[in-house]
């Protein structure tokens, strides 16, 4: 339904946007939109196939073709179970490489908006206000101090097993920050209609009663 109402949660890597975002859409009970997981399962499919993140045609021929699937918090690439695989840091890069070329975006805008059905939608990403849903009802602009997002990060992938460099990951985040801040087409910035919500000094939860008040006050004075 086009006419279902958005709440958009755009921002940098690490600020809270999935965790915030998932909460906010149970909260509602609206669907989920993880922009970012289509990116990184492009990057991922590209890899599997020996197809460089540099290649603007044939990314966009996989990104037309490729099957996706959201179901219980995991993702599926033409039916297999592949949400390990592209939760990776260097799938993160993989993500940011494969989304400037212009071509590639086309090809996943429509993908991106049959995500907007009855009662409604929580979608995060870098251009989720700005070009995938402008006519949200509310935008948010998610934002921490970059250490803080590094830690954050850091304390994720420990928590999951996994190995981690803190001084990497910063250095990371500040290449992958520039990157798409200084894209040419749907670089990530804070729009003039948007929430700024730093949330370098608080947590989750109070980030999610924020937006769920700001949601209720934009619709109500609509
Ligand atoms: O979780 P994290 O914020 O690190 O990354 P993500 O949201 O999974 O996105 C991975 C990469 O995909 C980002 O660095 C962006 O370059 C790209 N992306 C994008 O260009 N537009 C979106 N709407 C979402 C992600
Ligand atoms: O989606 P995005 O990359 O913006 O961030 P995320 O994956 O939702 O959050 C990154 C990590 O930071 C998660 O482990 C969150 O639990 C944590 N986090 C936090 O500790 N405090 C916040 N206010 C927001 C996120």
């Amino acid at each position: 339904n086009p006419l279902s109402p958005v709440i958009a949660i755009d921002g940098p890597s690490a600020s809270g946007k999935g965790s915030v975002a998932e909460r906010v859409a149970t909260h509602f009970g609206f669907h989920y939109l993880d922009s970012g997981a289509i990116y990184r399962l492009l990057a991922y499919a590209a890899a599997q196939q020996a197809v460089a993140w540099s290649n603007a045609d044939a990314l966009a021929d996989i990104a037309t073709q490729m099957q996706i699937k959201f179901e219980h918090g995991q993702a599926y690439l033409n039916g297999e179970q592949v949400s390990h695989h592209i939760r990776t840091e260097e799938m993160g890069k993989g993500a940011s490489e494969v989304a400037v070329h212009p071509a590639v975006r086309t090809a996943l805008l429509q993908t991106q908006r049959n995500f907007r059905q009855a009662p409604g939608l929580v979608g995060d990403g870098r251009d989720i206000g700005s070009v995938i849903f402008p006519d949200a009802g509310l935008k948010i602009f998610l934002t921490a101090a970059v250490e803080t997002r590094a830690k954050r990060r850091y304390d994720q992938l420990i928590q999951r097993g996994d190995h981690a460099d803190y001084a990497l990951i910063l250095a990371d985040l500040q290449q992958r920050d520039l990157r798409d801040s200084q894209r040419a087409v749907a670089p990530l910035k804070q729009l003039p209609d948007a929430v700024l919500l730093d949330t370098t000094d608080i947590n989750i939860e109070q980030a999610v009663n924020i937006i769920i008040e700001a949601f209720k006050k934009a619709a109500q004075t609509k």
